[in-house]
């Protein structure tokens, strides 16, 4: 069973209808789940629209990337996930997560943020890479048939308020209201979020991945020049940074060669 929505909420989405598509419509709230992506997940089983968004206060068993979990206490985050259908905009959804996370908290409280590839998004830090600090990050999940794609959850986790991070991630984890140094509006947050992912949806669902490639490009500076170390095709590299493909891997340079990265962690020096 769902929760009634917090007012504030209620009003925020109400009042970006225009702005939104079908993101958010119907957006469905809970105080506490396991993951909104398997809620989000269950409920595209049963045939939920796109544009279907669970919301949640907390996650019990919140998950990230490569089999992590992500921390979500109750009250300190946004747990947001959102079915999509469209197979023209399913390979795109990553990094468009990506952006629209770290343009929607931008426009709603003026922090500005970078991506690390592929979808993290970090503090701006003039002292090198190991010094930007996570505080949100994406995580697409999709379900496919003999029929082909049947949908793709994107998951988005935002860290709002300080929190007693786990000690592995917590030198490397901020939140928003720690990086301003006061109270935010979640739901303007969340509302502005949905706003820039559904900014990018009429081009990518003609597969024209030309904006998105050019707004994810401007928010991913360490993308190109970077020093960075990974798991390639044949083992473990170093090499510079030399952009992202259309399809969002990760090219490094190798001595004379080009790497492309889809997968894994990436260490930046
Ligand atoms: C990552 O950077 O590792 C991805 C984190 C994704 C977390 C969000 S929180 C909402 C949604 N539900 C989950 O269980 N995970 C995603």
């Amino acid at each position: 069973m769902s929760d009634s929505l917090p007012p504030d909420l209620a009003a925020a989405l109400a009042g970006s209808r225009a702005r939104r598509g079908p993101l958010g419509d119907p957006l469905v709230y809970f105080a506490e789940v396991t993951s909104t992506n398997d809620i989000a997940s269950a409920r595209a089983e049963r045939g939920a629209a796109e544009g279907t968004t669970i919301v949640a206060a907390s996650q019990t068993a919140g998950r990230g990337r490569l089999g992590r979990a992500w921390h979500s206490p109750a009250d300190a985050g946004l747990y947001v996930s959102i079915v999509f259908r469209d197979p023209n905009v399913a390979p795109y959804l990553t990094l468009a997560g990506g952006v629209a996370v770290a343009e929607g908290i931008r426009a709603a409280t003026g922090l500005p943020l970078e991506i690390k590839w592929p979808n993290d998004v970090v503090t701006r830090s003039a002292n090198g890479p190991a010094r930007r600090r996570k505080l949100a990050g994406i995580l697409a999940e999709a379900s496919s048939s003999a029929e082909g794609l049947q949908y793709v959850i994107l998951g988005f986790g935002i860290n709002l308020k300080p929190a007693a991070y786990p000690p592995e991630i917590a030198d490397r984890a901020s939140s928003v209201e720690a990086e301003l140094g006061r109270a935010v509006d979640s739901a303007a947050i969340l509302v502005e979020v949905l706003a820039a992912l559904a900014s990018e949806m009429p081009a990518l669902s003609k597969s024209d991945p030309r904006s998105l490639l050019t707004r994810w490009r401007a928010l991913a500076p360490l993308a190109s020049g970077s020093a960075v170390e990974c798991d390639g095709p044949g083992g473990r590299i170093t090499g510079i940074a030399a952009g992202v493909a259309e399809d969002g891997a990760l090219l490094v340079r190798v001595g004379g060669r080009v790497e492309r990265i889809v997968a894994g962690e990436v260490i930046w020096r």
